[in-house]
């Protein structure tokens, strides 16, 4: 039988205050009023996240480097320099009213497995590696997850770094502003094979808080797919026009999010729709709208479900539209398939928690990470731990240092068992 002594002294190496002090410094970059952080992807508190990240990094001697799409990548060496590395990490980037933990939690825990593991004195076989993708939130330029699904080959990297912010920013141009405000050796996409990859992730959602779980174990993600809708009409005077004579680009898009509302009713309250960005031009209160655009988040578990009724959403904007006298063009942004991790994994997430004594429970995901990417290319899995009431994607996402380190002690044992 495998000794569990490294296992045992790897999770008492994690330090809960190093690590909760970690998220304390993080967080005060980007900082908000309202106590979470605005760090877009690619923006300078992004640089800044990374600057921080790599500061620790060589106090420890790892090495850095970041590849073609801004993948930034803190290596820890195995014995063997020739075997793949096992990755672990998250992201630095927020949402523009994010909390402190959402992604910067996956990256911190990651590192502070590396820390534990020199602390404790434990070499590995395999190198690990701490990535912190490139724009997993998709708040600033679309499709998120833009970083982890390029190193897979989910989608080109001419494509993506042609894609712009609202400004008309490239992602080209961000990630050079970004190598010149937080400088770290490249490295080419695909010169690193994960072995396998486990990312650490604060739930988002109020599961485990419910069922007073402190780990849990993630079977699957949920598909998700995006769309921009522009919806054309025609500027007139707003108090001479007449009604009948109007082709109202806002009255259109109310109609349209109306109809997909219905289209989208869900008694089971399983299919996900969402309008996050509402944009009108010329948006001046005295002139009837010419144009609006809005974006569409679909979610769904089954991948024919999400298929079908993602389809119909052209047809249904487009009648909507057309009632009003208006237009409209949709674009298919993304569309990224449900997943399954690998259960051989999945079982080792679980068999840690019973290990660390934590109560467990085994759930999928309802948000998108980096894992679902990896996992097309890797046996991969994910840890959740606990966040107050379920809130996420808003300034007062909270989580306990208790249960960050617990988690952390869950993705100690994993990687280490995978790193050998
Ligand atoms: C990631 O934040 C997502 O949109 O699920
Ligand atoms: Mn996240
Ligand atoms: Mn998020």
């Amino acid at each position: 039988m495998k000794s569990k002594e490294p296992f045992d002294r790897v999770s008492a190496a994690v330090s809960e205050s190093r690590l909760w002090r970690r998220h304390v410094d993080m967080g005060q970059i980007g900082a908000t009023p309202r106590g979470g952080v605005n760090r877009l992807a690619l923006t300078i508190e992004d640089a800044l996240a990374q600057t921080q990240l790599l500061q620790w990094a060589s106090a420890r001697g790892y090495t850095a480097s970041r590849d073609e799409i801004g993948n930034l990548f803190i290596r820890r060496k195995g014995t063997d320099a020739t075997a793949d590395a096992v990755l672990t990490g998250s992201h630095l980037d927020s949402q523009p009213t994010g909390g402190k933990y959402d992604g910067a939690y996956g990256v911190l825990a990651g590192f502070e497995v590396l820390e534990a593991l020199d602390d404790a004195g434990i070499e590995t076989v395999r190198p690990i590696e701490v990535v912190a993708w490139m724009n997993e939130e998709g708040s600033r330029f679309s499709p998120g997850a833009m970083g982890s699904a390029v190193f897979t080959g989910s989608a080109s990297l001419d494509e993506m770094q042609g894609k712009t912010d609202r400004k008309g920013i490239s992602v080209r141009d961000a990630l050079a502003e970004t190598a010149k405000r937080c400088p770290v050796p490249s490295r080419r996409l695909g010169e690193v094979k994960p072995a396998a990859y486990v990312e650490a992730h604060i739930e988002q959602g109020p599961r485990l808080e419910s069922a007073k779980a402190t780990i849990g174990v993630v079977l699957s993600i949920q598909g998700s797919r995006r769309f921009l809708v522009a919806i054309f009409g025609e500027e007139a005077h707003a108090g001479t026009t007449p009604r009948r004579h109007r082709k109202d680009a806002v009255s259109a898009a109310v109609a349209a999010i109306s109809a997909l509302e219905s289209l989208t009713a869900d008694a089971h309250d399983t299919l996900r729709f969402t309008v996050g960005c509402l944009d009108v031009y010329p948006s001046s209160p005295n002139t009837v709208a010419g144009k609006v655009t809005f974006t569409i988040d679909l979610r769904h578990p089954d991948e024919a479900t999400l298929t079908d009724i993602g389809d119909r959403i052209h047809t249904t904007v487009k009648e909507a539209a057309a009632l009003r006298s208006c237009t409209a063009e949709i674009t298919n942004v993304s569309y990224v398939k449900p997943i399954t991790f690998a259960p051989h994994v999945v079982d080792r997430v679980r068999a840690a928690a019973r290990d660390e004594g934590y109560p467990s429970m085994d759930l999928p995901s309802g948000a998108g990470h980096d894992a679902m990417h990896l996992s097309r290319i890797c046996p991969a899995a994910m840890v959740f731990v606990p966040c107050l009431r379920g809130v996420s994607h808003n300034e007062a996402e909270s989580a306990t240092p208790e249960d960050l380190a617990a988690g952390t002690r869950v993705l100690a044992r994993v990687i280490l068992e995978l790193a050998g």
